[in-house]
């Protein structure tokens, strides 16, 4: 399994959930790289079982000095880089999903900053230590497919993304550089537990495998083979593209 022999990549919030599982993915492709976050004990985790072709870089996605020293770190020990995944976001420090009439200027900044503005400047940042010919990997959402309750801001953030997948795709052919999206639908991470207190995660997933057509949440690894086949060259006429990786949830209309 080589797809990605030696490739350079960068994973961001690669020490939980998807990112890892992006990560494991890339590492058993033969990758190489960085993963990012900002909680240095999954990072030392994450990075211990990924093994020595990984370092962790730890910073914030939603600060620029950070973006631009994970980067600089990456490329001095590995090279330019060849994939990049912008995958860092999802639930905001102490802020949860809400309605429209409990939500606060801030909490609608905090939102919009991490998983709107920091994928564009994730990227902006990334473009003089990317090789010409790279892969850009941005993890929306399928939730900018479909509305659910108190999800609002948090889909048109992800929808937005899925736009920035296209736009940025025109912008950088120049330079034969691919941006394309993966919309995971619900998937069994850590971010559960961040939203809901932690006897109601079972509650809680157990409504959203209810309306997955395949009855069941996706994994990391399924998400991680997606991402493979973006990073990989079987992947070289798909452009601006949105994977939808969801069992089925986004298109299905469910009667039980
Ligand atoms: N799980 C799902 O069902 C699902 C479905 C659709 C889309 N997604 C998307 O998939 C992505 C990963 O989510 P997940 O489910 O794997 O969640 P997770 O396990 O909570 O992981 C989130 C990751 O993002 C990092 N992160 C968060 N804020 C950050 C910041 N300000 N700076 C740097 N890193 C930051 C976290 O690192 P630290 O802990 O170090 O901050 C962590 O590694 C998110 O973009 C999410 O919106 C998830």
């Amino acid at each position: 399994m080589s797809k990605l022999k030696n490739k350079v990549t960068v994973i961001t919030g690669g020490n939980s959930g998807i990112g890892f599982g992006i990560a494991e993915a890339f590492k058993n492709e033969g990758a190489v790289g960085a993963i990012a976050g900002r909680n240095e004990t999954t990072l030392n985790s994450a990075v211990e079982t990924l093994g020595g072709n990984f370092i962790g870089v730890k910073g914030d996605v939603t600060n620029l000095d950070d973006l631009e020293n994970l980067y600089r770190t990456t490329a001095d020990k590995f090279g330019k880089i060849d994939a990049l995944v912008v995958n860092a976001g999802g639930v905001v420090d102490g802020i949860p999903l809400m309605t429209i009439t409990d939500v606060t200027e801030e909490g609608y900044d905090r939102y919009m900053d991490l998983n709107l503005k920091s994928a564009y400047f994730t990227v902006k940042k990334s473009l003089p230590y990317l090789n010409d010919g790279a892969s850009i990997i941005l993890i929306a959402s399928n939730a900018a497919h479909r509305a659910a309750p108190g999800a609002t801001i948090y889909a048109a953030a992800k929808a937005a993304v899925i736009s920035l997948g296209r736009g940025l795709s025109l912008d950088l052919l120049s330079r034969r550089i691919r941006v394309n999206t993966i919309s995971p639908g619900s998937i069994d991470t850590p971010v559960f537990g961040k939203m809901v207190p932690q006897d109601l995660v079972d509650q809680v997933k157990q409504i959203w495998i209810d309306l997955t057509p395949l009855g069941r949440q996706g994994t990391p690894a399924e998400i991680g083979k997606t991402a493979v086949f973006l990073a990989s060259d079987d992947s070289t006429f798909i452009v601006g593209a949105d994977i939808l990786a969801d069992g089925g949830m986004a298109n299905a209309f469910l009667v039980k």
